[in-house]
């Protein structure tokens, strides 16, 4: 990755293609800092986790998905407050991790109420793993789901980050786990965290297998699968089911589903991390403040990850994109 230095700048350096489409074009370009206001902080950042949403981003496709057209990368980050504005929590020196848009570069502007102490004992590259990806799974099943001591969900590409973090909440609501995941490698992997029977998510063989085992389907489903993976997760809940939808490909395709499974009292939700951001940024500040404690007593852990020098981040990116990776992608900074 090479610098391309604009003139007279302060030493920001962003990461971002020259040329959407092309992950090797990606680059660090010079930027200027944005001093806080009273309720923002600046943090020097120094792990940034990839999401599936970068990938889109660089590829320019942000917009297919509901993001800005040409949206800075980056959501989650571990790195030291630099300035704090006079309402926030956190003083300059504070290790912190950071929800914020565009945080894929040396420094970040970020809303003070998405910044939390890094938890005591972690690495920032392990910190960074963090707030995505518990979010989406917290407010997915516990938030929305309610998921309930007993009760059994299935997690879909539990793999990949937000799947394994929706793996370590739904153990701490001491729920049952069903899983799947694309190859033999994640499946085994998966077996190895205990796991019972990991299914594929590569067909929707999984529901016939997953009624085997519960003997009448699941009460709760984590989906990212498309098509006929969909209906078939949607048809295997039981009463009073939920089904909590993180995958955006066919909400904007517009696909139709059937409703008959609705026949059994169930409920279906969507989770769309970016516009909860922009239009309901209290709810997420909430609960990040509800995970901060239980990532600092272990009970939500750091999810294991693949760390890359931000002058790597090509191959960062294309990692992401092979379905072979196994939890976060995270890139470590400054260059
Ligand atoms: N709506 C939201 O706010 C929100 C927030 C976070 C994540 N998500 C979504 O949740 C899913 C998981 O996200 P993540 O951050 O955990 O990503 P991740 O760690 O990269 O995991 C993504 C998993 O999705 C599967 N997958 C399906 N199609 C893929 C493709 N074309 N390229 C790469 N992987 C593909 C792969 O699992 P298998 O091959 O094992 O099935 C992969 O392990 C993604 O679909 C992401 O867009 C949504």
């Amino acid at each position: 990755v090479e610098r391309i230095t604009a003139g007279d700048t302060d030493g920001r350096l962003v990461l971002k293609p020259t040329q959407y489409g092309d992950l090797s074009s990606l680059r660090l370009e010079s930027c200027h800092r944005q001093a806080p206001r009273d309720d923002e902080v600046e943090v020097r950042v120094e792990a940034v986790s990839l999401n599936f949403r970068d990938v889109l981003c660089a590829l320019g496709m942000s917009e297919a998905f509901g993001d800005e057209p040409g949206a800075a990368l980056g959501l989650d980050c571990a790195g030291t407050v630099i300035r704090a504005g006079a309402a926030a929590a956190v003083s300059p020196g504070d290790p912190v991790v950071v929800l914020a848009p565009g945080c894929l570069a040396t420094y970040v502007t970020a809303a003070a109420d998405l910044v939390i102490p890094l938890p005591a004992g972690l690495s920032v590259a392990q910190a960074a793993t963090l707030p995505v990806a518990y979010l989406t799974a917290w407010y997915g099943l516990v938030r929305l789901a309610g998921l309930r001591a007993g009760e059994t969900v299935l997690i879909h590409s539990a793999a990949g980050g937000v799947g394994l973090a929706a793996i370590n909440v739904a153990r701490a609501r001491q729920a049952s786990i069903l899983a799947t995941a694309g190859t033999g490698a994640k499946r085994e992997y998966l077996g190895r965290l205990g796991i019972v029977n990991p299914m594929s998510s590569r067909s929707a063989a999984f529901a016939e297998q997953a009624r085997e085992i519960t003997g009448d389907g699941v009460d709760v489903v984590l989906n990212s699968l498309t098509g006929q993976a969909l209906e078939a997760s949607l048809d295997l809940l039981r009463f009073h089911g939920r089904f909590i939808e993180i995958g955006k490909r066919d909400i904007y395709a517009g696909t139709r589903i059937s409703l008959h499974p609705f026949r059994r009292n169930i409920s279906m939700h969507s989770i769309d991390l970016i516009q909860l951001i922009k239009v309901s940024k209290s709810l997420l500040s909430g609960m990040l403040a509800e995970l901060a404690p239980l990532f600092a007593d272990g009970t939500l852990p750091p999810l294991p990850s693949a760390t890359y020098p931000v002058t790597a981040a090509a191959t960062a990116f294309q990692s992401l994109t092979t379905r072979r990776h196994i939890g976060k992608v995270v890139l470590t900074l400054p260059v």
